[in-house]
């Protein structure tokens, strides 16, 4: 009995152990997040961060990386646990962030300011200043050109956060789910914004929201699926 009691005590010591660990590993993360440039919140960071310490996924994507806000909270996550790897898809170039937008409208105003051959490079410089490469990467080609090199059920958490307009995000909602696992995972961010309204009625149609998992934050809402 004793004996079982010790093991038991042990067990716990131990398990207390690796959480405090990862309690300091994820906020160690979290406080040089602002080296990406992006979007991601702290709040989705940490969320993100700690579905992949609970699935121990070997295949994560990324549709949209920008600066990394969102792929170096993922990636130091699969460096925590030493397997896995995030595939960051994104083109980098000005014509696929302005496809579907009117040249009046103000997103195409704002990405065509932008130079993003400068933003991938310092994204490239990211990883390897956080020894990051041997768990991301990267994949320098739109959401479309990326879909031929995964087979049908092998991504475990799937990240849509591409071009925004509504064909290419339901698109991007109707070409990826086929590449998740069954009971695999898919973040969805900006659900609230009119454009990706399409492809968050294709993802609540064909999967099951997380309620608990999915929130709203500095104005973002951000869902996660399961698929069933
Ligand atoms: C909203 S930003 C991504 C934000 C990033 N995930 C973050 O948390 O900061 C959208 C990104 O999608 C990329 N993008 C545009 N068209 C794309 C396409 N067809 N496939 C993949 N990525 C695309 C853009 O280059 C841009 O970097």
């Amino acid at each position: 009995m004793i004996k079982y009691l010790l093991a038991g005590m042990i067990a716990t010591a131990c398990l207390n152990g690796s959480e405090e660990e990862w309690g300091k590993w994820k906020a160690r993360a979290l406080l040089h997040q602002h080296e990406a440039q992006g979007w991601c919140t702290k709040e989705k960071a940490e969320k993100m961060m700690e579905l992949i310490y609970e699935v121990q996924p070997e295949i994560c994507v990324e549709i949209g990386v920008f600066g990394g806000a969102s792929i170096y909270p993922t990636a130091k996550a699969l460096q925590y646990q030493d397997k896995g790897v995030v595939y960051a898809i994104d083109p980098w170039t000005k014509e696929d962030c302005q496809e579907g937008y009117d040249p009046q409208d103000p997103n195409y105003i704002w990405w065509s300011s932008l130079d993003l051959e400068k933003i991938y490079k310092g994204f490239l410089f990211l990883l390897k200043k956080h020894r990051l490469e041997p768990f991301c990467h990267p994949m320098k080609m739109t959401s479309e050109e990326a879909l031929q090199h995964f087979a049908d059920e092998s991504i475990d958490i799937l990240h849509i956060d591409g071009n925004h307009t509504a064909d290419v995000a339901l698109s991007d909602a109707y070409m990826w789910l086929p590449k998740v696992k069954k009971g695999g995972y898919i973040w969805f961010d900006d659900a609230n914004w009119p454009t990706t309204a399409k492809a968050g009625a294709y993802l609540r149609e064909h999967c099951t929201l997380n309620p608990s998992r999915s929130f709203f934050s500095e104005g973002v809402e951000c869902l996660l699926f399961e698929k069933p």
